[in-house]
């Protein structure tokens, strides 16, 4: 669904993706695990468009994405739900999730709504509270679930445990496994390497702007060197 190949980019005239490449197939969930400073996020703002490409190629769906600007790539089936969340605070959480959908104006936005409100009860109950009210927990939760009313073939999630109580990380990583029932294809950037292979199929680690190691997420989690550098173990 995804090919990235020999991706660079850089902010001036620091290069920091230093050639990555990276497949993602229909279906899979897909973990991009890393220290802080790795090129992660700017990995996902690549593919996003909202970040610009020195080098390499970015193909989704068959299609160069090159000359694609970022906000057809929504309609194209790539959503990113962003580092921070980044919610709108001002606006009540039922709005948040019709932006997400404002490339559809068809009834199948109510019916998305209803799904998202079924995979998130506690977002229902707010639905008319502001965003900004909300915990943590519960704006990275509407953070997906607007990222998903754009109804992506292939979601890009950053970061989604971040700064979260061990209980909502759980709880994040689990939303992230009951995606891909659904059969949405995730593309998941975290530091936290264990929860993210715990649900992922795939792995790579990236250091420095480089893809250092890859394989199936449950040989990486058994990886000696994965064990000692980013699980604590
Ligand atoms: N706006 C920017 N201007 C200049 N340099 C930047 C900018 N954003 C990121 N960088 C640099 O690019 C490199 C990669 O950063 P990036 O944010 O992609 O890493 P990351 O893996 O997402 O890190 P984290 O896990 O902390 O989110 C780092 O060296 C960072 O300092
Ligand atoms: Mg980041």
């Amino acid at each position: 669904m995804l090919t990235v190949e020999g991706l660079r980019s850089r902010y001036g005239r620091i290069e920091v993706l230093h050639g990555v490449d990276l497949t993602v197939g229909s279906g899979e969930i897909v973990t991009v695990v890393g220290a802080n400073g790795a090129g992660k996020t700017t990995l996902l703002r690549c593919l996003s468009g909202v970040q610009p490409v020195s080098g390499g190629a970015i193909t989704f769906r068959g299609e160069a994405l090159a000359s694609v600007p970022a906000y057809r790539r929504v309609a194209r089936g790539l959503a990113q739900s962003p580092e921070g969340r980044q919610v709108f605070t001002n606006l009540s959480v039922e709005e948040n999730l019709r932006l997400g959908a404002f490339i559809f104006a068809d009834d199948r936005v109510e019916r998305d709504m209803a799904d998202a409100f079924a995979m998130f009860p506690i977002l229902k109950e707010k639905r008319n509270q502001l965003a900004g009210g909300l915990s943590g927990g519960q704006q990275q939760m509407l953070a997906i679930a607007r990222a998903l009313m754009g109804r992506p073939a292939c979601l890009l999630l950053d970061e989604p445990s971040m700064g979260l109580a061990p209980i909502l990380v759980a709880q994040i990583f689990e939303v992230v496994k009951n995606l891909k029932a659904l059969g949405v294809t995730v593309l998941l950037v975290e530091q936290n390497a264990f929860g993210a292979l715990s649900v992922a199929d795939r792995g790579y680690v990236m250091e420095t702007g480089r893809v250092t190691m890859v394989g199936p997420a449950d040989e990486l989690i058994a990886d000696p060197r994965v064990r000692e550098a980013y699980l604590g173990l």
